[in-house]
């Protein structure tokens, strides 16, 4: 297949139509890597074959476990009761996700194991884990990647976080299951719970408490896990285009079947809802232990608002999303106590501010944050993604609403965490190609 240079959205018809949101891309990093660690089979249901996950894949492969595909979405994870010693470099490739919880996990285990990762995963701040899991006895020789990390005879750790980052959190809890003693992990503000809430499903026990300040995760080290069946809900930041092209386009009404809900996930909806959006929620259900529904957006004139900061948390992945419903909206959408999207695929501020600009939207920039003047939005541009598949698909659903086309470069990028993007687009009847 080849991969073209760029991908435009043209404004067009109403969309409508159901679809099917694909695999959490959180939750299909985490079941690989717990499967791996875990005896026996794991069986997969509704996996995520984006870039990323595939990169995770290879990855606890390379740790030795067996991995098979046994078709769409379905796929079976031996594990070996442990990581074993990995021959060459981990690839990480561009999975902030992956390689956090692949260093958490691999921690534990006496094995020396390289992680690396593209360009952009190269430039990511890894101190944040290594700092914690050093304390907790484990040694590494570089500061970003390639780092190479030799894991084994841990201690548990008391960790009280300052960056909300489920990532960090993870890979701690991940490196406690195979530490001396206890491990836990205070949260003033929440993070995703999805560790917490798959390890008891491999038979692990942990607490979780409400303290005056915190939510505190503790488990006792020596825990071992054993293979069980997941079921992969939808992602609810990959839900977020379609239904955002729902919301802008005239007209249009778009269903996302099988969206996880998890109230740690979903700041966006509440986000829209408050601007005005005819969001609505059906057919609630339980699938992989959390809770999913159908989510349908229909066109809705929207209006600004400022997002409170304590819920970056639970949408820190879609406010380049929210950016480009925002520049529809009448007035001012305020975003802020957002540093954490400078540190993502890309710095996410810059290149929104940067790309909605290059549409004719007005945006001033802040160092934790950027408001979004709303209005008429011209379009007719040709914007920078840095590889960054997020920023790609916000300007693309932005082009389907804005009064000319909008183009985006490295669109490849789209498939770390949202292969079929475009097509699921078209078939919607939005105008990308
Ligand atoms: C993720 C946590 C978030 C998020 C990322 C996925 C996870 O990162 O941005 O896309 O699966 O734990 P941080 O934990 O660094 O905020």
């Amino acid at each position: 297949m080849t991969i073209p240079r760029h991908l435009t959205a043209r404004p067009g018809p109403a969309l409508s139509g159901r679809v099917r949101a694909p695999g959490d891309k959180s939750i299909s990093h985490r079941v690989l890597i717990l499967g791996a660690m875990a005896s026996g089979i794991t069986d997969i249901e509704g996996l995520l074959e984006g870039d990323d996950i595939l990169a995770t894949a290879r990855a606890v492969e390379a740790f030795g476990a067996v991995v098979e595909r046994l078709g769409q979405g379905r796929w079976r994870v031996t594990g070996q009761g442990g990581f074993k010693q990995p021959v060459g470099v981990i690839d990480c490739g561009n999975a902030g996700t992956g390689v956090r919880l692949l260093m958490g996990a691999a921690a534990g285990y006496r094995i020396t194991a390289t992680f690396d990762g593209d360009a952009s995963l190269r430039k990511r701040p890894m101190k944040r884990v290594t700092g914690p899991l050093a304390q907790m006895g484990a040694r590494f020789e570089g500061e970003r990647l390639p780092i190479t990390q030799t894991g084994g005879g841990l201690r548990g750790l008391d960790y009280w976080q300052e960056v909300p980052s489920a990532q960090i959190k993870s890979a701690i809890l991940l490196a406690g299951l195979n530490a001396f003693g206890d491990t836990i992990v205070y949260e003033p503000i929440q993070s995703r719970d999805h560790t917490e809430r798959m390890l008891p499903a491999f038979g692990v026990k942990l607490r979780i408490a409400e303290m005056d300040d915190s939510t505190a995760v503790r488990l006792v080290g020596g825990q071992p896990l054993t293979g069980t069946a997941v079921t992969v809900p939808g992602d609810p930041s990959s839900a977020a285009f379609p239904l955002a092209a729902g919301l802008i386009v005239p007209g249009s009404e778009v269903t996302v079947e099988g969206v996880m809900l998890n109230p740690l996930r979903t700041g966006l909806f509440e986000t829209w809802r408050e601007m005005g959006a005819d969001l609505t929620v059906a057919n609630r259900r339980m699938a992989g232990g959390e809770e999913i529904g159908d989510v349908t957006a229909r066109y809705s004139r929207l209006w600004g608002v400022v997002v409170p900061p304590e819920r970056a948390a639970s949408m820190i992945d879609e406010y380049p999303v929210l950016a480009a419903t925002a520049a529809f909206a009448e007035g001012a959408t305020v975003m802020r106590g957002i540093g954490e999207m400078r540190v993502k695929e890309s710095d996410r501020i810059a290149l929104m501010a940067a790309g909605l600009t290059a549409c004719g939207v007005r945006v001033e920039e802040e160092p934790e944050g950027f408001t979004v003047f709303g209005g008429a939005v011209r379009g007719g541009a040709s914007v920078t993604t840095h590889g960054d598949h997020r920023i790609a698909m916000s300007h693309l659903v932005l082009g389907l609403a804005a009064a000319e086309a909008v183009a985006v470069d490295e669109p490849g990028m789209i498939a770390t965490s949202f292969p079929g993007f475009v097509e699921l687009m078209r078939g919607l009847g939005g105008a990308v190609s």
